[in-house]
């Protein structure tokens, strides 16, 4: 396995809307994806879409994971998690209910948190890594992390739900932190 160069905005893969995945094609898949994961925890991060390691295909690796509980006189540097891992292939949201708000960061914007109102809990279908038809019930935190990637196929950011203004001055500051 081996670690993904994320693509950074301006990086026109980001905007493209990304290309179904045919069936013939997912076999081939796993090594790409493995390498998404390794990606995504390295980051760290708990989402990654295709077009961000540059692959503008539609898939998606997610892991919320789930907290481990730490004794208070032991807290490491960083909090480790537990591994709840999907690939998924061709993910398409099929329901969506209620409304959650979260404040949410992109590995493909460094530094960067927008406000955003998502669907509380969705449902999304979508193929395994074995090209085996899924459906996922995400609610909370990985609702939000299978709209946020869902959203990259489409070329969308979080950073079109930030006013003018701010925009402005966070895209001059990111232009400058990559000259430096
Ligand atoms: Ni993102």
């Amino acid at each position: 396995m081996s670690l993904l160069t994320i693509a950074i905005h301006p990086d026109p893969v980001l905007r493209k809307v990304a290309k179904p995945v045919a069936p013939e094609d997912i076999e081939g898949l796993r090594p790409l994806l493995d390498d998404m994961a390794e990606t995504m925890h390295a980051a760290p991060g708990v989402g990654l879409a295709g077009p961000q390691v540059s692959v503008s295909k539609r898939l998606i690796v997610v892991d919320v994971g789930e907290p481990i509980m730490m004794s208070q006189d032991d807290v490491p540097s960083e909090t480790p998690r537990t591994s709840r891992l999907y690939h998924l292939i061709n993910p398409v949201i099929r329901d969506r209910d209620g409304t959650l708000e979260w404040e949410e960061g992109c590995l493909s914007l460094p530094e960067l948190l927008v406000p955003m109102e998502r669907s509380a809990r969705v449902t999304v279908e979508a193929l395994n890594a074995d090209g085996d038809p899924i459906t996922l019930h995400g609610e909370g935190l990985l609702a939000i992390v299978l709209q946020h990637e869902i959203d990259h196929l489409d070329g969308k950011l979080i950073l079109d739900h930030v006013g003018r203004i701010k925009r402005n001055l966070y895209i001059d500051r990111l232009k400058k932190s990559r000259r430096a």
